[in-house]
């Protein structure tokens, strides 16, 4: 790496993974971060590094909570069947995109589009049942005193048909031993990385097209990171999703996405090939722990 890292022994928690001792502060990073992104990305950038015509596009989207603007002019491509991953700083606004996407946010201008349709107002049923948007929760969202079958069905409760829920849950059983094993069990009993697989699968009973995912990797031990990122592969390669993902282990998530946008206080500040950004000296000093 040309540049030597910047070294700080301020032994508080910062971004990455390096020790306690080349960790940057979260506000060293927040604001070398905003140096990155004087040279921002153009949307001709982003159309170039999109596949083919965007599955899903978005068009200077102002959004955030109340009155509060969080995301200020974003744009975003991504084509079927690729995967994109968004970096930066806390509070850069990953969350704010997906929750944007999904229809948990106030948008205040911009268009989001999926095949070329507006569907920048849709309620979230609408984005499931009609976009094919799935949007999986974070950490803890399955019941834990339902049984593992009973979770899995709850994905499918916008379904006009039970038996339709039933045969696509049936499908994730044939596909994942582990769970199948539990299907009787209470959700409960699961391991961390058992209910995250639990917590994907059950976005697949829509059968979506898209699947927004926010930090997989969040408190997972190391063998389960691996196996999330692993179900994320086959999903994307062998059933051709199409993933939009935010990921606390910048490492990780650029390594697997074919897409990297770096985001910082709302903007887009740097965008690229996934392997390509995990190159960037910039971003491997201020998020990749060094
Ligand atoms: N429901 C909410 N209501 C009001 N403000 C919110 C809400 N959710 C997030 N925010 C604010 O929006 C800003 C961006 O938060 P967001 O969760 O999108 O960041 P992030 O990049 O995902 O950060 P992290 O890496 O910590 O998850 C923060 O200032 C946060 O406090
Ligand atoms: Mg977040």
């Amino acid at each position: 790496m040309a540049d030597e890292p910047v070294i700080e022994k301020k032994g508080i928690s910062g971004y990455g993974g390096g020790s306690v001792d080349t960790v940057l502060s979260v506000d060293d990073v927040a604001r070398d971060a905003e140096k990155l992104a004087s040279d921002r990305p153009l949307p001709e950038r982003l159309d170039t590094l999109c596949k083919g015509e965007a599955l899903l596009s978005i068009e200077g989207l102002v959004a955030g909570y109340g009155k509060m603007e969080i995301i200020h002019n974003l744009d975003l491509r991504v084509g079927s069947g690729q995967s994109l991953c968004l970096i930066g700083p806390n509070g850069a606004g990953k969350s704010t995109i997906l929750h944007s996407i999904y229809g948990f946010t106030n948008i205040m201008d911009g268009v989001i589009r999926m095949k070329g349709q507006d569907i920048t107002r849709l309620s979230t049923n609408e984005k499931l049942k009609s976009a094919g948007i799935a949007y999986i929760l974070q950490d803890n969202s399955v019941f834990p005193d339902m049984t593992v079958e009973e979770n899995l069905l709850m994905g499918g409760f916008l379904k006009d048909k039970q038996d339709e829920a039933m045969a696509a849950a049936e499908k994730v059983f044939e596909k994942y031993g582990r769970l199948r094993e539990r299907r009787d069990q209470r959700a409960g009993v699961l391991s961390g990385g058992e209910r995250r697989l639990l917590e994907i699968s059950r976005a697949l009973i829509m059968d979506p097209d898209i699947l927004l995912v926010d930090e997989p990797s969040i408190g997972l031990e190391p063998r389960f990171i691996d196996m999330v990122f692993e179900i994320l592969d086959d999903l994307q390669n062998n059933e051709g999703k199409t993933i939009i993902m935010v990921e606390q282990n910048a490492k990780k998530g650029l390594e697997f996405a074919d897409l990297g946008y770096v985001l910082v206080s709302g903007q887009l500040a740097m965008a690229g090939p996934g392997d390509e950004l995990l190159q960037n000296p910039e971003v491997g000093r201020l998020f990749l722990g060094g």
